[in-house]
């Protein structure tokens, strides 16, 4: 009796390891740093005292709120950046974040701050607060607040429907309806037990295939429920990053291995026998190929690279580079072998073609006993 491949229980453990080294670099992260990214401010420009706690803007922040940072978001990206003191200036007081320094505006068709051209208007520097107390009053913003102005502008327009513009880097898939991915585990998952249960299907190269890619899809599918569901903001960069990167190592795994099912599905109708340690080094393959994928858009992410081409961004040249392209070329692939497996079905003899599908489904069992 023949077993999978790769056996489950072994391709469960990889992924348990894989959350593992997830979480534990998170809690590196929570170890190292004292508070959420967002909640920071660049502290440079402050006075270090004695004890190591810091004067700025006429707070004093306690040596245990303040960390050396060597990144920075900006529009929700994360970039590697000179090491620099932060410190969790927002948990002391109020913080006000703008898009622009003093002076400049953001130029919509240019897409950075500039001086405006037309008018050099001077910000507002007072807002109306409406107190507990019922009573509205004109405050001074530099009064109440810490000014920020280091986050960028993109993705910033406060919109109650949409307040998550702390977005970090994860593909646009991340906004995919999350009840409808909550449906697609579920149905994923019992398909995966009833063709575990089924031993034809377990026992077929490609059931055996097809029983991985629903696995990983749908290890991938529940990765992005995750982070959907958890707010990114309440999550450490490098943990939302873990999870970003490991949902997409999972994702291109599953449409890698669909290449592994139809070839095998070619194979089989072309009375070619594949070995078992031939399945198993493309497996391995498979396995390496998404790796490196993975860690090409790791590395593309942290390059210098001009910002439209990061995979992190949410626009359209990440996701069609990253995610559809992949997608594309292994789904033509796929085309590729089914289009000759369609061809082989009609070559063979008349007489298997009655009902060449069970049939060759016996022989495509019958050396594995
Ligand atoms: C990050 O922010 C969230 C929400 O404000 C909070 O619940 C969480 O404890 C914060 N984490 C750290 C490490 O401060
Ligand atoms: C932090 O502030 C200092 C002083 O204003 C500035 O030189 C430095 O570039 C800032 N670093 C980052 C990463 O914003
Ligand atoms: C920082 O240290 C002060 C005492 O100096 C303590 O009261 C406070 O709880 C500490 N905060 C954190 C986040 O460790
Ligand atoms: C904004 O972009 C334009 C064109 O790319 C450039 O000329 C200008 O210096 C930039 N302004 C700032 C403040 O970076
Ligand atoms: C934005 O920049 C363009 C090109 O420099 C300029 O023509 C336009 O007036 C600017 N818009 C604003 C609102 O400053």
């Amino acid at each position: 009796m023949k077993l999978l491949p790769i056996d489950l229980p072994s391709l469960f453990a990889l992924a348990l390891f894989s959350l593992c080294i997830a979480f534990f670099s998170a809690a590196a992260a929570d170890h190292k740093e004292p508070c959420n990214y967002s909640d920071t401010v660049n502290i440079t420009d402050g006075l270090r005292l004695k004890d190591g706690s810091y004067s700025f803007e006429g707070l004093l922040i306690p040596l245990n709120l303040t960390a050396a940072y060597s990144y920075k978001v900006v529009d929700g990206i994360q970039y590697r950046a000179p090491k620099h003191m932060r410190g969790c200036v927002c948990h002391l007081k109020s913080c006000i974040t703008f898009c622009c320094p003093p002076k400049l505006h953001y130029n919509e068709s240019l897409q950075n701050c500039s001086a405006n051209e037309e008018h050099s208007y001077s910000r507002q520097m007072h807002i109306e607060v409406k107190f507990h107390t019922g009573i509205e009053d004109k405050v001074n913003i530099n009064d109440k607040f810490i000014v920020r102005y280091e986050f960028g502008c993109k993705n910033k327009y406060v919109d109650l429907k949409n307040d998550r513009f702390w977005e970090w880097d994860l593909f646009e898939v991340k906004a995919i309806n999350k009840s409808r991915t909550s449906a697609a585990i579920l149905i994923n998952t019992g398909m995966i037990l009833i063709f575990i249960a089924v031993k034809d299907i377990r026992n077929s190269n490609y059931g055996e295939g097809l029983i991985f890619h629903l696995f990983s899809l749908t290890i991938a599918l529940a990765l992005l429920v995750y982070l959907y569901l958890k707010n990114p903001l309440y999550l450490t960069e490098t943990a939302c990053r873990n999870i970003g990167f490991l949902a997409y190592f999972f994702l291109m795994l599953s449409f890698l291995i669909l290449n592994i099912i139809s070839g095998s599905f070619w194979a089989t109708f072309s009375q070619t026998t594949v070995h078992s340690w031939l399945l198993k080094l493309f497996y391995g393959l498979t396995i390496a190929l998404a790796f490196i994928l993975k860690y090409l858009v790791k590395t593309i992410q942290d390059s210098q690279i001009a910002r439209h081409f990061k995979p992190g961004i949410v626009r359209l040249w990440g996701i069609l580079l990253y995610v559809y392209l992949p997608i594309f070329l292994t789904t033509a692939l796929s085309l590729f072998c089914i289009a000759k497996t369609y061809c082989n079905i009609h070559d063979l003899p008349n007489g298997v073609q009655t009902n060449p599908i069970m049939k060759k489904l016996d022989e495509a069992r019958s050396p594995k006993r």
